[in-house]
């Protein structure tokens, strides 16, 4: 069982930590090209189009990156609120410069800087909504279909709970036949190690109630749209007629 104090912000305002992060990212994102590629072409936006989009939770930009890759038009608004991700940000997003900018947001409040844009006709994230509570994923996805234009999309790539143990067992036996180095690893934490892996799965929770808390909110569309194990991309849009909710 995770503990019982949340250690998130901890953890993703600690150099240490996020100097090991950073240190292991190029090899973890080795693996996430097709997923990255697919939520930037689910966007609905023409790839010469000028919009400007919101990453929750950016980081260092992993997601962002992708989509400013696809779209050569495009401007992002990265927030997040660890200093240090921010700071190794800059460094990978220097051939982006003039086309982004930070801002500092705490995702745990629904209090979002003047700095946020108004709208946008996208708002994505990745790797980060399952460091929430349930009843803050659910209010911020309703804080996000305000941000969004009729018509814009949401979509959250990230990682979900099994909602069943047999299901469980499956994706960790095929995920071990994949890595073997990760059941080893799995069984032989350092306590540093089992601190980060409580951190990572505090508030994960299964897919089916992520999929309801969007629909309840108002977004039309929502759907699994890639899922492979653990790993998910979902998301929807804002009816065209304006917010329903
Ligand atoms: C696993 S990293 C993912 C970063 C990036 N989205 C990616 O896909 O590589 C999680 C990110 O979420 C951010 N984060 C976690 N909790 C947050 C919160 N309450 N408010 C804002 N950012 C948060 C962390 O600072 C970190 O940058």
């Amino acid at each position: 069982m995770p503990e019982a104090t949340d250690t998130n912000a901890a953890f993703w305002k600690s150099d240490e930590h996020i100097a090991q992060w950073v240190a292991s990212a190029d090899e973890r994102e080795r693996h996430r090209r097709d997923q990255r590629r697919l939520l930037a072409e689910l966007l609905p936006l023409d790839q010469q189009a000028a919009f400007t989009f919101i990453d929750l939770g950016a980081g260092t930009g992993a997601a962002a990156r992708v989509v400013l890759d696809a779209y050569p038009n495009a401007t992002a608004v990265l927030a997040d609120f660890s200093p240090q991700m921010m700071d190794e940000g800059a460094k990978a997003l220097a051939p982006y410069a003039g086309r982004y900018r930070y801002v500092e947001l705490d995702l745990a409040h629904g209090t979002w800087p003047e700095a946020m844009p108004a709208q946008v006709p996208a708002v994505i994230s990745s790797l980060c909504v399952h460091h929430l509570p349930d009843d803050r994923k659910r209010s911020l996805f309703a804080e996000i279909l305000d941000r969004l234009t009729p018509g814009g999309w949401y979509l959250n790539y990230d990682v979900v709970a099994a909602g069943d143990p047999v299901v469980g067992e499956a994706w960790e036996r095929a995920g071990d036949r994949r890595d073997p180095a990760a059941a080893e690893a799995r069984h032989h934490r350092t306590p540093e190690q089992q601190r980060r892996y409580e951190n990572h799965v505090r508030y994960m929770i299964p897919l089916a109630p992520q999929l309801q808390f969007l629909a309840e909110v108002g977004f039309e569309g929502v759907d699994v749209y890639w899922k492979q194990l653990d790993a998910v991309i979902y998301g929807g849009r804002r009816p065209l007629l304006g917010a329903t909710r």
